[in-house]
């Protein structure tokens, strides 16, 4: 049998990583401003981490969701200390699309209805519901068509407030900062009339967290740098530092009940030290400020690039605009440079998403390496 052909590959094999270094299978060694994708937010194979998986397959790796696991209580727990979101309660899944599959699959069945406000350029992932809220074309099969999904822009204050009256929506769905899409972001003004008449009018605000989430962008979630409280927030990606785990907070306002949500592999014990481990170094190392601080410095260091147009993003969700399309230049700084970096469905931005671990030193690093192949 041979793979499903859909990823274009880069000609690396990583073999081993620690910290932000990733050896591949020739030995050498390449500096990961990716995360692969955003993911990896405490290290590579950070020691807290692996020895609290380690330990915890040594006794019991998975049960299902029909008896008790104290894992996932201690994980809500300190979740909610940590994010300042006590008001809501969790339910644990395995990826990011399926987190927002669920947020509005429960956006729906507490509206009774089924039409989603989605943003031009957002990213939610593939699966059905969830791709439907993505604006992308290509990945949208005509069964997942099906959807009824309305795109606008952001900062359209009339088209959204039109769209919301029509009393058949059940949720607005919205990235606090687009991955994908490019690192754009809606401004606290627009933000904050989206949460006031979602409020309004009965609609189910859903914040995607997936990516901007778990201390990325310099506070634990995106949103809260606008001041505003979603009714849902989905997590994923440096939740669990590679381990595939998912989430969704739920606020209290919508009430649960039995067989509504479920899963086989959510929450399993394994996913629960992972997830524990993150929140843990995240608090212990104090990584969130130092994601806000090195957002600081690398901007002050790109502003002094003459080729860079704009400077996108927050914390350690970041982003730099050329007037080039940044495909050749990303494989230029991994084959001559041996840095990892991102790229977008806007062809001109050149994402940057390391682990919230990374120091001025390792930054110096990248402009370097930048200025060399820009010259
Ligand atoms: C904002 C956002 N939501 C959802 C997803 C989907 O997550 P997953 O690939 O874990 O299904 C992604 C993935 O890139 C994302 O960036």
């Amino acid at each position: 049998m041979e793979l499903f052909d859909v990823y274009p590959l880069y000609d690396v094999t990583p073999v081993s990583a620690k910290g932000i270094v990733i050896t591949d299978d020739e030995g050498k060694k390449y500096m990961d401003l990716y995360g692969g994708h955003a993911v990896i937010s405490i290290g590579h194979s950070h020691p807290h981490y692996l020895e609290r998986i380690k330990n915890q397959l040594d006794r019991i790796g998975f049960y299902s969701n029909s008896v008790k696991n104290p894992l996932q209580t201690q994980l809500a727990s300190k979740l909610g200390q940590l994010s300042n979101c006590e008001d809501y309660n969790l339910f644990l899944c395995n990826s990011g699309a399926e987190a927002n599959e669920n947020a509005l699959k429960l956006a729906s069945f507490h509206t009774n209805k089924s039409r989603v406000i989605a943003f031009t350029n957002s990213f939610h992932g593939r699966t059905s519901a969830a791709v439907a809220a993505t604006d992308n074309e290509k990945i949208n099969a005509p069964i997942n068509k099906q959807q009824k999904v309305t795109f606008l822009s952001f900062e359209d204050f009339e088209g959204f407030e039109t769209e919301i009256k029509k009393d058949d929506v059940c949720a607005v769905i919205l990235e606090a900062i687009q991955g994908v899409g490019g690192l754009d972001e809606p401004s606290g003004i627009f933000y904050r009339q989206i949460a006031a008449l979602c409020k309004k009018y009965g609609v189910v605000l859903i914040a995607d967290e997936v990516q901007s989430g778990f201390g990325r962008s310099g506070s634990f979630f995106a949103f809260q740098h606008h001041g505003i409280e979603p009714d849902i927030i989905t997590i994923a990606k440096g939740m669990g530092n590679g381990f595939p785990v998912g989430g969704v907070l739920i606020h209290k306002n919508i009430k649960a009940s039995y067989g509504l949500l479920g899963t086989t592999f959510g929450g399993n014990h394994l996913a629960c030290a992972a997830v524990l481990a993150v929140l843990e170094v995240l608090e212990e190392e104090n990584l969130i400020e130092n994601a806000h601080r090195m957002g600081i410095y690398f901007k002050e260091k790109a502003l002094k690039i003459p080729q860079v147009k704009e400077i996108k993003g927050r914390g350690l969700m970041l982003g730099l605009k050329f007037e080039f399309e940044v495909a050749e230049l990303r494989k230029r700084l991994i084959y001559n440079q041996h840095i990892f970096t991102g790229g977008a469905k806007d062809k001109y931005v050149l994402r940057i998403l390391p682990a919230l671990t990374i120091k001025e030193k390792d930054l110096d690093h990248f402009f370097s390496g930048l200025k060399n192949e820009l010259l």
